[in-house]
């Protein structure tokens, strides 16, 4: 336990796609520890600046609305649509990391939560950056863009904006491009990619409820009321909106309430 931030930062800090995997796989056994409901031993460890953040020098950063929408439709659209998601995920190992570190004034089950989705993320990176090498392409091959580490960088200061803006909207915006997705590898009949992705989809609904169930609490300990916060906080950072169609089933089972999504829609 006496290391848990310091192989928290080597996993942060690591550049390189597979050196953090394996600093992510090193936590496990705080992780489980964790599980047993044991308090923080340790004094306060503050996280540094988002921009020190540990990633390689490829891919190349442009902006979002630079890179052509990609359907796996054809060879270099498949390619294109893997690399996405393959950033996606390993964004998403930073951002677990990032949360659980610089947001661990909230006690081990928020450090918990966010280590275990790390852990999950990294799995993810794995599974997508093996396909990709059977399909004889590697992460950092094509551009990508940088718009989940902006929000991330948005909302250092801020644990409710973090938890409204990464998990329970980039995310679920996540969810809502599954079955596009899945359409899209099934309609070349990519059965080896949608193994894959049905693991992501069944963790990505969990990894949504946990940032869910962290908003909720948060807004109640601030009697703050759920919807309407959420909302202010998309308008105020000026963050991509929900844009249906929702992937509802999804959304339901990771919180989102039947009165919400409707609001949402009607936006
Ligand atoms: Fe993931």
């Amino acid at each position: 336990m006496a290391d848990l931030f310091v192989l928290l930062e080597a996993a942060w800090r690591a550049p390189s796609a597979q050196g953090k995997c394996l600093a992510v796989d090193a936590l496990i056994p705080v992780y489980l520890t964790l599980c047993q409901d044991q308090p923080l031993a340790e004094a306060m460890y503050p996280a540094p600046d988002c921009a020190s953040v540990g990633r390689p020098a490829r891919p190349v950063c442009v902006p979002p609305e630079s890179l052509p929408f990609r359907k796996a439709v054809d060879k270099d659209g498949r390619a294109a649509l893997l690399h996405a998601i393959a950033h996606i995920e390993f964004n998403a190992i930073n951002l677990a990391l990032d949360a659980a570190w610089r947001f661990q004034a909230l006690g081990p089950a928020f450090v918990r939560d966010w280590i275990g989705v790390a852990i999950e993320e990294a799995y993810h990176y794995r599974l997508i950056a093996e396909r990709m090498a059977q399909l004889g392409i590697a992460y950092g091959d094509l551009p990508a863009h940088d718009g989940l580490w902006r929000i991330a960088e948005q909302t250092a200061d801020a644990v409710l904006a973090r938890m409204a803006l990464v998990p329970r909207l980039m995310e679920a915006r996540g969810l809502d491009a599954l079955p596009p997705i899945f359409r899209s590898f099934q309609g070349i009949g990519d059965k080896a990619t949608l193994r894959v992705l049905s693991i992501i989809a069944r963790d990505e609904v969990r990894h949504v409820a946990l940032g869910d169930a962290w908003f909720r609490r948060l807004c109640e300990a601030q009697s703050l009321p759920v919807a309407e916060t959420y909302q202010r906080l998309i308008v105020t950072y000026d963050v991509p909106r929900p844009r249906p169609p929702f992937n509802e089933a999804a959304r339901r089972a990771a919180g989102f309430e039947a009165s919400e999504l409707t609001a949402l829609v009607g936006r």
